[in-house]
């Protein structure tokens, strides 16, 4: 290679904008759930963007998207790779870059790298990891790659709209015993990194073009149902009653505190709740929401899990119901690679760009993925620090600052 090259930065904007139409909603939000049409639509997008730039695309069985070269020899793409990536699922009304701009970066850095035929010691791939955002399994596709799922597990995923992962992913045409074979062997992978947005406010806040991710929290969550009895609304006296969302508000007013008495960096989040029998003129007889906790220790994921269980049972007792406190497995927090930090931070001082180190309070692929081979990742700042909302958005000078920071550490990692 005879000097640096950059990324396409109006191609790069162009994919954006493309991928942020395919299930944009009124109000400017996109809503593209995994495995639902819009996602089905983004995965056909982009497998066309793909074959327009005569690159390969690989499919495994829980819908991980991988794209190489198409001209590697065979000696050459058996060696462990450099994976880049992210996701192009969304939060329901979620934002257009959260995802989609380290995917589409990803796919922007092995076109480059493609199109100006640029000699690497190691083969590179651009991936994107199905249901990051957990419509069914908070990073469903790289907890596949790192674990793998049985049908047992497979079959217990419900949706955010109640219906069960397998009759979803088996309608859309996936082979689920397919699925229960996804995994990957780690001498498969030299190292990965991905680039995101931060969604939060600190770069912005110093004026910085990349944060240097240092680690990433840890993610505990699962659901709380109280029981109660389903009465007349009308003519039950207060005192008679044994009201199941009531004895769910009073948890959920506490989380705060709960949070507050593990750490300040401890964050607990009730963003779905259902009631059954679900009338205006019934009590409510059970009422179940759902829990997501997070902290960058594991230590403090582990006592989140057990303060909260702890005061839904006090709860339960003072109002006289009956709770269930069911949690999924807690995902580990993790530590970034120190070496792909450094490489980062000098790609971004090469670049003329200011760079401070900064951990991550949102969940990424790259956690699972720290746990096969050696892992960084690059963000760019998020506007007012502003994401999983229509408003989630990124100066374009940002994203292609960010993207040029990723080719660059793809490069030191691939080059030799
Ligand atoms: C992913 O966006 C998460 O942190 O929930
Ligand atoms: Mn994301
Ligand atoms: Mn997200």
């Amino acid at each position: 290679m005879t000097g640096k090259i950059s990324i396409n930065g109006a191609r790069l904007r162009a994919d954006l904008e493309a991928l942020g139409r395919i299930g944009a909603v009124p109000g400017g939000g996109v809503s593209r759930t995994s495995f639902s049409a819009a996602d089905a639509q983004a995965r056909a997008w982009y497998r066309a963007r793909c074959a327009e730039a005569g690159l390969r695309l690989e499919v495994d069985g829980i819908g991980n998207m991988f794209v190489s070269a198409p001209d590697e020899p065979e000696e050459f793409a058996a060696r462990p790779a450099v994976w880049s990536g992210s996701h192009i699922d969304t939060v329901p009304n979620g934002g257009r870059f959260d995802g989609a701009l380290g995917a589409l970066a990803a796919l922007e850095c092995v076109r480059r790298l493609h199109e100006e035929k640029v000699p690497l010691a190691r083969p590179v791939r651009a991936v994107v990891y199905s249901d990051e955002e957990g419509n069914y399994a908070h990073l469903l596709g790289s907890s596949a790659l790192v674990r793998g799922f049985t049908r047992a597990e497979l079959e217990a995923l419900t949706g955010r709209d109640g219906d069960r992962f397998v009759d979803t992913f088996v309608t859309a045409g996936w082979d689920l015993e397919r699925a229960t074979r996804t995994r990957v062997d780690p001498g498969r992978v030299h190292a990965t990194v991905e680039l995101h947005i931060e969604q939060g406010p600190q770069l912005e806040r110093l004026g910085h073009q990349i944060g240097v991710v240092t680690a990433i929290v840890g993610l505990g969550g699962g659901s709380v149902t109280f029981h109660g009895r389903a009465d007349h609304a009308g003519t039950t006296p207060m005192t008679m009653r044994s009201d199941a969302l009531v004895g769910a508000s009073a948890l959920i007013v506490q989380l705060p505190e709960i949070a507050r008495s593990v750490s300040d960096r401890a964050v607990i989040t009730a963003g779905i709740i259902s009631v059954a029998p679900g009338g205006a003129n019934v009590v409510p007889e059970t009422a179940t929401f759902s829990l997501d906790f997070r902290d960058l220790e594991q230590a403090r994921v582990e006592e989140l899990a057990r303060a909260i269980t702890a005061a839904a049972h006090e709860v339960a007792q003072r109002y006289g119901l009956r709770v269930d406190v069911d949690l999924g497995p807690s995902i580990p927090p993790c530590q970034l690679d120190s070496r792909i930090q450094r490489i980062i931070a000098d790609a971004a001082a090469a670049r003329g760009l200011l760079a401070s180190h900064l951990p991550s309070g949102a969940g990424h692929d790259s956690q699972n993925l720290a746990r096969l081979a050696p892992t960084g990742m690059i963000f760019v700042p998020s506007v007012d620090g502003r994401s999983h909302c229509p408003e989630e958005s990124t100066a374009w000078d940002d994203v292609e600052n960010g993207a040029n920071v990723l080719l660059d550490t793809i490069v030191a990692l691939a080059g030799s």
